[in-house]
């Protein structure tokens, strides 16, 4: 079965349905502690040798053509060849957006794109009511991503990510939220 996933665009960033050989570029960058630390514990630690081929063949591209996941590879409009993060979206309960970059671009507000363009697909065209996401306190570029986009704190506790368990909140925003905060008009 082919991906219906749309290509997405914006200012700098070109987002494609991931794709299989997308495991290379993943293995090459995504197995280094600043990046993982703060995901989830599924993510094995030390990464395999094969543990991007595993996640992109038997975990994501599954989880897409059986509509519980989307997930994007992203590229600058620049190096259109060259992956640099993986954005996330996902129906699992209270954990339905993730991603990661390349810290060589990190600092540059790539990742507030990004974000931004899958959560517009998240409300807009999966016609989700809210979107939530828990995050390690300690994660604070991811924090404040959530801060800028006006999300808000739900619940504060205990989580565990690679790293080990630490203190979480729990972020939310809502489709109305989120479209009043765009601006725009509800999609229906
Ligand atoms: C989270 C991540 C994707 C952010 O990517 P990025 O492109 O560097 O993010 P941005 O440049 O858009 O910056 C995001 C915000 O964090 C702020 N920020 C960045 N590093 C920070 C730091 N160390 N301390 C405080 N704020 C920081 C930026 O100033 C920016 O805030 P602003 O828009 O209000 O100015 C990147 O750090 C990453 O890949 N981390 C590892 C994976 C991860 O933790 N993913 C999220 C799991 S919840």
């Amino acid at each position: 079965m082919t991906s219906l996933l749309p290509d997405l665009s914006t200012e700098r960033l070109l987002l494609r349905p991931l794709v299989l050989e997308d495991h290379f570029a993943i293995q090459a960058i995504f197995p280094q502690w600043r990046i993982v630390r703060h995901l989830n514990p599924r993510v094995p630690w030390p990464y395999p040798a094969d543990g991007a081929l595993i996640f992109v063949r038997d975990v994501a591209l599954p989880a897409m053509r059986e509509g519980r996941a989307w997930h994007w590879s992203i590229r600058t409009r620049r190096a259109p060849d060259i992956l640099i993060d993986v954005v996330s979206l996902m129906r699992d309960c209270d954990d339905n957006r993730g991603f990661w970059l390349d810290p060589t671009h990190w600092g540059q507000g790539l990742m507030r794109e990004a974000s931004d363009a899958a959560t517009d697909y998240w409300f807009d065209v999966l016609d989700q009511p809210v979107l939530r996401v828990p995050k390690a306190i300690d994660n604070l570029a991811s924090r404040a991503l959530s801060v800028r986009s006006g999300m808000r704190v739900v619940w504060r506790g205990e989580k565990v990510y690679v790293e080990g368990s630490l203190p979480t909140e729990l972020w939310e925003i809502t489709a109305d939220e989120w479209r009043r905060r765009q601006s725009r008009p509800a999609a229906k």
